[in-house]
């Protein structure tokens, strides 16, 4: 990128990547999927000793070489720059990833409208038909959203992403805060809550299949932005003396206390209204909240519009960090302009992202190896590239780097034992922890 972030503006960027539909969309959805409680404890388990290591792997890499991923590992590595160098074009992953969340946010926008034009469903079967017709049907209202989505994420890549996103953050991340908070203490006052607590917070492992592991893990990576050239791009600006280890822990923090409350408030109308919340599949949150708005009546219409339209924003912000990777590669790379740059990834995902419009409709179907695209492009990254990039990431700190690099970047917010120990879970710990989970996951 052009410039250094201010430093509250790294800290609201990475934020603003991190929180978005992830936490808001993603989270409930497998959690519901996968029984609740022990599903979130292994997720958190997994932020705590892999995310957040990797997180401090890739944002030393960023700053060290304030490059794009694949020139940052390229000038970093002491030998074999060129095979090295391959490891930074995971960020594609982040290419394939944006094609489908662009799609999420074109559904939240299409939900946005429905708010308020009072047209959201009275009951849950009601709200789960009329998910299934957006995305099984409705090819006209994908299309439009989709692409109005489209267009302002990368208007706001093209005007560079300094400029562009740091007004943004500084006013959704906590106005969809409070609006969470609202939604919470309303929640609390139902019966529903009571049976959505025990569900997230009381473990149960028998619930958990091998397989959730896997799941968790690449949750844990998604939610943080890792292993895709992310957090490397954004910590190429990262300002000096700025404390990183603090602003990693609050990131980290608000990122999973985002996802908890919006757990807690879509599990908590799924029960109320006596739901079954390992059936709902990716429509869960849709089909959750769009009743809870129309229940609410006039006001649950201008919320919901409200909650909605911030939840847009968040996933905004995040989308365009998908982007920044690979348009900061071909400006470092061939000079590019950055107009250029952007064109041409755009057209990329604005194919890939018809596609997966395309694959849940249910007159074309659009499916590849057995499942629908959408679920290709999501297993794919969050399963195999995401973790890939991570452990990678990981072995090339703590193997290649040199040592003494590290301790003086660290030196400042992180020494002694506190030092040496992320360094163990660096070395060894975190790329053994994926590496088991993958093989175990893949071979069952
Ligand atoms: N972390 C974001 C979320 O939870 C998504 C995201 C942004 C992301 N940048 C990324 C995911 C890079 C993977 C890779 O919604």
């Amino acid at each position: 990128m052009d410039s250094k972030f201010s430093k509250i503006g790294f800290v609201l960027a990475v934020a603003g990547s991190a929180v978005g539909l992830g936490n808001a969309w993603k989270f409930p959805t497998l959690v519901g999927q996968s029984g609740g409680s022990a599903f979130i404890l292994l997720y958190i388990m997994l932020t705590l000793g892999v995310g957040f290591v990797i997180f401090l792997a890739e944002l030393s890499i960023g700053k060290i070489s304030e490059k794009d991923p694949v020139n940052a590992y390229e000038r970093l590595a002491p030998s074999n720059k060129k095979a090295w160098s391959c490891v930074g074009f995971t960020m594609i992953g982040a290419i394939l990833i944006v094609s489908f969340y662009i799609l999420v946010i074109a559904w939240i926008l299409k939900y946005a409208f429905l708010s308020v034009s009072g047209a959201l469903p009275m009951d849950l079967q009601a709200s789960k038909a009329q998910f299934g017709i957006l995305t099984s049907e409705d090819f006209i209202s994908q299309f439009i959203c989709f692409t109005l989505v489209f267009f302002s994420v990368f208007y706001i890549v093209s005007k560079g992403v300094k400029n562009g996103i740091e007004k943004l953050n500084i006013w959704m991340m906590p106005s969809l805060f409070i609006l969470l908070l609202l939604m919470l203490i309303y929640a609390i006052s139902k019966e529903g809550f009571m049976m959505a607590t025990r569900f997230l917070f009381i473990p149960d492992f028998s619930k958990i299949h091998i397989s959730n592991i896997l799941e968790a893990l690449g949750l844990a990576f998604f939610s943080l932005s890792l292993g895709v050239g992310t957090i490397i791009t954004y910590s190429a600006s990262l300002p000096d003396r700025t404390n990183f280890i603090t602003s990693t822990l609050n990131i980290i923090f608000i990122n999973l206390l985002v996802g908890l409350l919006m757990g807690l408030v879509v599990f908590t109308f799924i029960f109320e209204f006596g739901y079954d919340p390992n059936q709902e599949g990716p429509g869960l949150v849709f089909i959750s909240l769009a009743t809870l708005f129309e229940k609410l009546g006039v006001m649950g219409h201008v919320f919901g519009a409200a909650f909605f339209i911030s939840l847009i924003f968040a996933g905004i912000t995040s989308a365009i960090s998908m982007v920044e990777p690979f348009a900061f590669y071909l400006i470092n790379t061939f000079n590019m302009s950055r107009k250029k740059a952007v064109i041409l990834i755009a057209i990329i995902v604005y194919i890939l992202g018809m596609l997966c419009i395309l694959s849940s409709l249910k007159d074309t179907q659009f499916h590849i190896f057995g499942v629908s695209f959408f679920d290709f492009l999501d297993s794919i990254s969050s399963k195999i590239i995401m973790p890939l990039g991570g452990i990678l990431a990981s072995i090339f700190v703590g193997f290649i780097m040199k040592k003494e690099a590290l301790k003086i970047l660290f030196e400042p917010y992180m020494k002694g034992l506190f030092f040496e120990l992320w360094y163990v879970f660096l070395r060894f710990i975190s790329p053994l922890a994926v590496v088991v989970v993958m093989i175990v996951a893949l071979l069952k």
